[in-house]
């Protein structure tokens, strides 16, 4: 054991996340030292603009003299045992974090687009210098799931994993079903609230939430997932009228991020999804997250919380960084390395195997639903409910079918036969059904 009686902290980024950990750190000092068995310090703090954030340290009860722009403070300290990046980004914080790495220290990042993009660097500098890399905040922000992963639910092979993992589009799906309202509607609204950026193409095209899943499939396969192999689809097409279509067969519709092993073969992927009604993600509501884990032993588990904000992303850093310094007075760096040693196959969308939402408006005149029952049939798709209902459009009618499952080329197929029926005057949205037993 490494008699440390005070473990070092240098920290990049002093925004809404950094903030948050200066908070904790400093609120919670005493039970975390108990905890730890040594005092925690905030030796260092990194930020480009050393004048805008000066009072905010001041105010938080640090000492300003420990600010700087100057990364080589933090990294070049050999006093300094514990870097916490929170700056975000690619670059630099890749640079950073390496060099960080090579000069063993530990280290504690938020940063889901860096560990989705760039985990098996970061993880070999981390295994190759025998130090730690610990990224609990950067999935679900506050919810303890990376962790619970690695370690609580190591005994397990995971099956499958279903998450919310998306505050600001369930924020928005939430409100749209409520308050029967359109996307564009809600969305400004959220904008208004702050629940949405300016420019909210990374939540709404769900690529935040497919970093996120590509770094708990990752975890849960033993094999590296990349985000540029996640299949995704936002939630920009799903009307209110699709959401009533949904309640009214008994689902709710959510962005999933989902990931599952079958037969050795890994399914990564995050879209808009139906869930029966009685599935408890389907009552994880607001800017709340969840993430739903099945392992052949545990069964299945629920992980529910915050996903974003100032304290509880802090908890998820926190928590790492008690994590590094306990390794640290133990002298087990490294001990919970990177989990990637298989390389398993990543199937592309079309093989996937899942049940379909399909609306359309056809003419209503006779044979118009056989034709469209004849090319699922053909084509193998059967048929597992069907609604038809009369619309303002003169003369028209709008279908709505629910298939059983199928491999996506084959709907994918059957969809193109249907939207050139004469009879069919467009096809206005195909949604997967996510039914798990
Ligand atoms: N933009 C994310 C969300 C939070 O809406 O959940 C940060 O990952």
């Amino acid at each position: 054991m490494e008699d440390k009686k005070v473990i070092k902290i240098g920290l990049m980024g002093v925004g809404t996340v950094g903030t948050g950990v200066i908070k904790v750190l400093l609120k919670n000092q005493e039970v975390i030292a108990h905890r730890i068995g040594a005092d925690l310090e905030i030796k260092r703090v990194l930020d480009k603009d050393i004048e805008r954030v000066s009072a905010k340290i001041k105010e938080l009860g640090l000492n300003e003299s420990i600010l700087t722009s100057d990364v080589n403070e933090l990294i070049g300290d050999p006093e300094i045992d514990i870097i916490v990046e929170v700056i975000g980004g690619i670059h630099p914080a890749l640079e950073y974090i390496i060099k960080a790495l090579e000069k063993g220290k530990s280290v504690v990042t938020a940063n889901k687009d860096l560990i989705a993009a760039h985990g098996k660097e970061l993880f070999e500098a981390a295994s190759h210098h025998q130090t730690d890399l610990f990224f609990e905040a950067s999935v679900a922000g506050g919810i303890p799931i990376i962790q619970s992963m690695k370690e609580s639910l190591a005994g397990n092979q995971i099956k499958q994993i279903m998450g919310i993992v998306n505050g600001t589009t369930n924020f928005i799906l939430t409100k749209m079903t409520k308050e029967k309202k359109s996307f564009q509607e809600v969305l400004e609204q959220a904008q208004k609230l702050g629940y949405a950026e300016a420019d909210p193409t990374s939540d709404v095209g769900g690529f935040d939430a497919a970093r996120k899943v590509a770094i708990l499939a990752s975890i849960a396969f033993n094999s590296r997932v990349t985000d540029a192999s996640v299949y995704v689809e936002g939630i920009t097409n799903i009307s209110a009228l699709d959401i009533a279509y949904a309640q009214e067969l008994g689902y709710t519709i959510k962005l999933l991020g989902i990931a599952k092993l079958e037969n050795e073969e890994i399914e990564v992927r995050v879209h808009p999804a139906m869930i029966p009604s009685t599935h408890p993600l389907s009552a994880v509501n607001d800017s709340f997250n969840a993430v739903f884990v099945e392992g052949d032993a545990v069964g299945k588990t629920m992980f529910y919380g915050r996903g974003a904000g100032e304290l509880p992303t802090a908890s998820a850093i926190v928590g790492d960084i008690i994590s590094a310094a306990r390794n640290i007075r133990f002298s087990a760096r490294g001990r919970l390395g990177c989990t990637c040693f298989e390389h398993k196959r990543i199937k592309p969308i079309g093989e996937i195997r899942t049940k379909y939402y399909l609306r359309m408006v056809v003419k209503d005149q006779p044979g118009v639903l056989a034709s469209i029952a004849a090319v699922l049939g053909n084509q193998n798709v059967s048929i597992a409910s069907v609604i038809q209902k009369r619309i303002s459009e003169e003369n028209h009618a709008e279908i709505v079918l629910i298939t059983h499952a199928v491999e996506e080329h084959s709907l994918k197929d059957a969809i193109a036969i249907i939207s050139g029926l004469s009879s069919v005057e467009r096809v206005e949205n195909v949604i997967r059904v996510e039914e798990t037993d």
